[in-house]
């Protein structure tokens, strides 16, 4: 699909469940993966699956709410592959502290957890394009795929903070389309990918029942509100990560694409 031979990506997060396989996709196609993840051995694991494939990988560690650590592994991934073409914007997700519910009402949730949410989702993000966009404004290509969220799209009950910072990144991603494109050169695209219901750590605590292990009401309403009828797997995401890699997709920039087996698009009735 993207002949990726040669081009160095960066992407954080990558240890994560949903960016694991965007790592080992990315590399599949020829790039040099640098996975940078807060948690070391998750990255390692990553890179050992693409190496023994054949691939070319590096993990870093990076924190992507420290600029510091951002700038490190920008100075690795020089060192290692040279400049980077793709930055993934994995690193995300949310804290049951920062959700609204019956143990915990909307009146009485903490400004840090709600900060905690701001900063990784929003925060974590705009720095990490400040520090390699950098390379691309140099060279006058690259892309930026940014992970926003149906949360961001249709405001989920509940997931009060995650829903306003995923909401704030499918803005940021139409803004720095624009501000790459007109100071730089049409050759920098920005899009984001907006995963629907994929079962993962972060919201496992409120679509599966921890005494039955069967789906909650509110598990139970997300599949019926989703056509395709089902929790997405992370390799559907890999169609649309490709395309939007690609040279197929020169002329596609800030836009927020839905992988939500139809979620966006169902009113319910
Ligand atoms: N799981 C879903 O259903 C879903 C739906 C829509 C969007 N998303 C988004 O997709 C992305 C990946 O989510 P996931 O479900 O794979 O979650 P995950 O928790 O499996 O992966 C997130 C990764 O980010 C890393 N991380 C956390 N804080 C970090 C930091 N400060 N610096 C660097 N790395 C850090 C974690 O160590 C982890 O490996 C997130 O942005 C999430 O919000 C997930």
């Amino acid at each position: 699909m993207s002949d990726l031979t040669n081009q160095v990506a960066a992407v954080t997060g990558g240890g994560g469940i949903l960016c694991r396989p965007m790592c080992e996709a990315l590399a599949s196609q020829g790039a040099k993966v640098a996975v940078l993840d807060i948690q070391r051995d998750a990255a390692q694991a990553v890179v050992d699956r693409i190496t023994s494939a054949g691939g070319k990988a590096v993990a870093i560690e990076t924190d992507v709410l420290q600029r510091d650590s951002l700038e490190n592994a920008k100075k690795m991934i020089h060192e290692h592959f040279g400049p980077v073409d793709i930055l993934v914007n994995g690193a995300g997700g949310n804290r049951p502290e920062a959700t609204a519910g019956p143990d915990m009402s909307f009146f009485d949730l903490s400004p840090d957890a709600i900060r905690w949410v701001f900063d990784l989702n929003c925060l974590g993000t705009i720095m990490a394009c400040q520090v390699f966009t950098r390379d691309m404004a140099d060279r006058k290509r690259g892309v930026v795929i940014n992970i926003a969220s149906m949360a961001g799209i249709r405001p989920l009950t509940r997931v009060v903070a995650y829903s306003a910072a995923k909401a704030a990144i499918a803005n940021f991603t139409q803004w720095l389309a624009v501000h790459m494109a007109q100071q730089y050169g049409p050759n920098i695209r920005v899009n984001a990918i907006a995963p629907g219901f994929f079962l993962t750590a972060q919201n496992e605590y409120l679509l599966v029942s921890k005494e039955t292990g069967k789906p909650t009401p509110r598990g139970e309403t997300i599949l019926a509100h989703t056509p395709a009828d089902r929790y997405g797997q992370p390799e559907d995401l890999l169609g649309t990560l490709l395309w939007l890699v690609s040279d197929g997709a020169a002329f596609t920039t800030g836009i927020v694409v839905p992988v939500d087996g139809g979620f966006a698009s169902f009113g319910g009735v």
